[in-house]
C-alpha cells in the first residue's frame, strides 16, 4: 500500500486537508493523527472491518481493546450506558486532555473495539489538529498508538515513518507530540474509580476529584505478578532490542552502581539513560542520552520514548536507564521504564 502523507501546521490548519482526511476515515481508511500524548493509528471507530485493519497494521493481539476518540461530550451517549458522577465531574475538570475514561459500553460499538469486554475506553484529546479532525468527521475514531505492537509509542513523525509506512493509507505530519507518553487509563465502572495506566494527568490531579482513587498495583510495582486489569498492560510493551536495567535510590549511589556495570561490561555496547544534572559523570557508555532535566519531568516524559528508539538506532547490547521518583508524571514515566526493563529494577546504594 501507498502511504500519503499529509503535512499539517497545528497553527494554521487548511480545512481541505481536514475534509481529505474526515472522507479517508468515512471510506474506511486507516489515517494516523497526532495527539497531545502520542500518534494515534486512527479509524473510524463504528465500522467494524476498518477497526479489524488497525490490528492488522500494528500486529497488535485481538485482546487488546481500542480507544475511541471524539471530540464533544455530547458524543458520549450513544456509545456508553451510563456516565458516572465522578466520570462527570473528571470529564468537566480534564477533558480535553491526557486521560482516557473506561465507561459501561453501548450495543452500537463493534466487538473488535473493546475486544469482547462489556466497558469501552473513551477519551477527548486536546491536539489542534487531532480536534479538528474529530469535530469535522463527527465519528469517534479508534485509536491505539501507532508504533507497531512492542515498540516504544511514536511521539515524532519519524517514528510513525520508520514503524508504519505502506501499512496506513494516510499519516498527519504534525511534528512532535507534547506530553510523550501515554493517556493517563482510569476505569469509572469500579467504586472507587481505578487508575489501570499513570501517564499525562496524574494521581495526584485525579486526588483532587476523587479523593479514594485506587490505583491498579501491576502499574508501578515491577514485583507484583497479579494481572493487570488493563488488558494492554500485561504485554512487554515499549521494549527496546537490547537488555534494559533501571537503577533507584541515592542519585549519587545510582551513578556509582551504573559506573561500576559499565567497567564490567566494557566490550558491549552501553547506552546510558541519564539526566542533564548527571550526563557527564558516566565513563566508558557507548552513548549517554540526556533525557533532561530533573527539575522538569515533563521534560523527561517527553524525551523517554525517542531516547528508547534512539538505542534500537544505535543498536546497543545493554540499556542502563536512571529511575524517577513515582510522584506526578514521574509515575508514568516508572511504568514505561519498567515495561521496558522488563521489571529489571536495581538499587544503587
Ligand atoms: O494517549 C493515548 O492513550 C494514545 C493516543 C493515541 O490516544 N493511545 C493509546 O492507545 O495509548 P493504546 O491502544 O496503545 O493503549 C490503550 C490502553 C491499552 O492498555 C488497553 O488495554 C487499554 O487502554 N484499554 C482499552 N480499552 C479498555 C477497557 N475497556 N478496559 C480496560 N483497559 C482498556
Ligand atoms: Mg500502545
Amino acid at each position: 500500500m501507498k502511504t500519503k502523507i499529509i503535512k499539517i501546521d497545528k497553527d494554521n490548519i487548511e480545512r481541505k486537508k481536514i475534509e481529505e482526511i474526515t472522507r479517508a476515515f468515512s471510506d474506511g481508511k486507516l489515517v494516523v493523527i497526532p495527539t497531545e500524548t502520542v500518534y494515534g493509528l486512527g479509524a473510524n471507530g463504528l465500522d467494524e472491518e476498518a477497526c479489524k485493519n488497525i490490528f492488522k497494521a500494528k500486529g497488535r493481539p485481538a485482546d487488546n481493546p481500542l480507544i475511541l476518540h471524539i471530540a464533544e461530550n455530547s458524543q458520549l451517549d450513544e456509545l456508553v450506558s451510563e456516565i458516572p458522577e465522578l466520570a462527570k465531574k473528571c470529564i468537566d475538570e480534564f477533558w480535553p486532555g491526557p486521560i482516557t475514561m473506561i465507561f459501561k459500553r453501548s450495543d452500537k460499538i463493534p466487538n473488535v473495539v473493546t475486544a469482547g469486554l462489556d466497558t469501552v475506553a473513551i477519551r477527548m484529546p486536546s491536539h489542534e489538529i487531532a480536534r479538528a479532525i474529530l469535530k469535522d468527521c463527527k465519528l469517534p475514531i479508534a485509536a491505539p498508538s501507532a508504533n507497531l505492537s512492542g515498540r516504544p509509542s511514536p511521539t515524532a513523525f519519524k517514528h510513525v515513518k520508520e514503524d508504519l509506512d505502506g501499512k496506513v493509507d494516510i499519516i498527519v505530519d504534525g511534528g512532535v507530540t507534547n506530553v510523550g507518553i501515554e493517556s493517563t487509563v482510569i476505569d469509572m465502572t469500579s467504586n472507587p474509580p481505578m487508575i489501570l495506566r499513570p501517564g499525562g494527568i496524574t494521581y495526584e490531579d485525579l486526588k483532587k476529584i476523587i479523593p479514594d482513587v485506587a490505583v491498579d498495583n501491576t502499574t508501578i510495582d515491577a514485583s507484583d505478578h497479579a494481572i493487570p486489569k488493563s488488558p494492554g498492560q500485561k504485554y512487554r510493551h515499549y521494549a527496546p532490542i537490547a537488555d534494559a536495567y533501571c537503577f533507584t535510590g541515592n542519585l549519587d549511589g545510582v551513578v556509582k552502581e551504573v559506573n561500576k556495570r559499565l567497567k564490567e561490561n566494557s566490550d558491549k555496547k552501553v547506552a546510558v539513560l541519564a539526566t542533564t544534572e548527571t550526563k557527564d559523570d558516566y565513563n566508558g557508555a557507548y552513548i549517554v542520552i540526556d533525557l533532561g532535566s530533573r527539575e522538569n519531568m515533563q521534560e523527561i516524559a517527553h524525551n523517554l520514548f525517542d531516547a528508547l528508539r534512539k538505542c534500537d538506532e544505535e543498536e546497543v547490547d545493554l540499556i542502563y536507564a536512571e529511575g524517577f521518583d513515582f510522584r506526578g508524571i514521574g509515575a508514568g514515566i516508572m511504568n514505561r521504564l519498567l515495561k521496558a526493563c522488563g521489571g529489571k529494577l536495581v538499587l544503587g546504594l
